[in-house]
């Protein structure tokens, strides 16, 4: 299946393709007048209602005539704190760019309690139909900045299960077995496969 990502972020449209190009998808990034789209970001504290909003506005911005050939897809992610009661949550990509792994990692440093969990939600529109699928992710905030790889907070996430590793020091394909962002994937590629589960 031919699938257009619509997103600004090279990581997500890198993992996508990691997961999907096996099964056979071929993953393609949605371009508009040569950028990839700018989404405005609605008011919301559910995931999930962004991501649907963002699927609507990436129909919007293309013809019917485009839109009639392709499966879209968009995706929504964010990193849920426990004791911080889901901080950053919906709102992870701007504190990322405003006070950073070394901002989350001051807000913990006297936290005991470091569990925490990326959650994702993807919205594929194809044909009129819309299939939304999730995938959670628990682990810890670690207490130091470990590797380089990934993107956001994968320096300091620490998955459950993962023999101490961040998400940093694992190669791209070790995090999609893991991921948020796998899992939802794969309940996607389930879900083409088998329409009616
Ligand atoms: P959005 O889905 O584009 O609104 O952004 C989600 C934000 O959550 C990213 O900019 C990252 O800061 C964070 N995030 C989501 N998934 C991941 C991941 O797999 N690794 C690291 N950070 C992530």
């Amino acid at each position: 299946m031919r699938i257009i990502f619509a997103t600004g972020n090279s990581k997500k449209l890198d993992e996508a393709r990691e997961y999907l190009e096996p099964l056979g998808h071929n993953v393609e990034l949605l371009i508009i007048d040569g950028q990839p789209p700018d989404f405005i970001e609605p008011q919301s504290s559910e995931l999930m209602e962004v991501a649907i909003s963002k699927s609507k506005q990436a129909i919007n911005m293309l013809s019917e005539s485009e839109v009639m050939n392709c499966a879209i897809l968009v995706e929504d992610s964010g990193l849920f704190i426990d004791s911080l009661n889901g901080f950053p949550g919906v709102y992870s990509s701007y504190v990322f760019e405003t006070i950073g792994l070394d901002g989350i990692l001051k807000l913990m440093s006297e936290e005991r309690k470091r569990h925490c969990e990326y959650r994702a939600v993807t919205v594929l529109m194809m044909n009129g139909t819309r299939i939304v699928t999730t995938g959670v992710c628990r682990g810890k905030i670690g207490e130091n900045i470990c590797g380089d790889g990934g993107f956001g907070y994968d320096p300091i996430f620490f998955p459950d299960d993962s023999n101490g590793l961040s998400f940093g020091q694992m190669s791209k394909s070790q995090k999609s077995t893991l991921s948020h962002r796998g899992k939802s994937l794969k309940a996607l590629s389930e879900a083409i496969t088998h329409p009616s589960m």
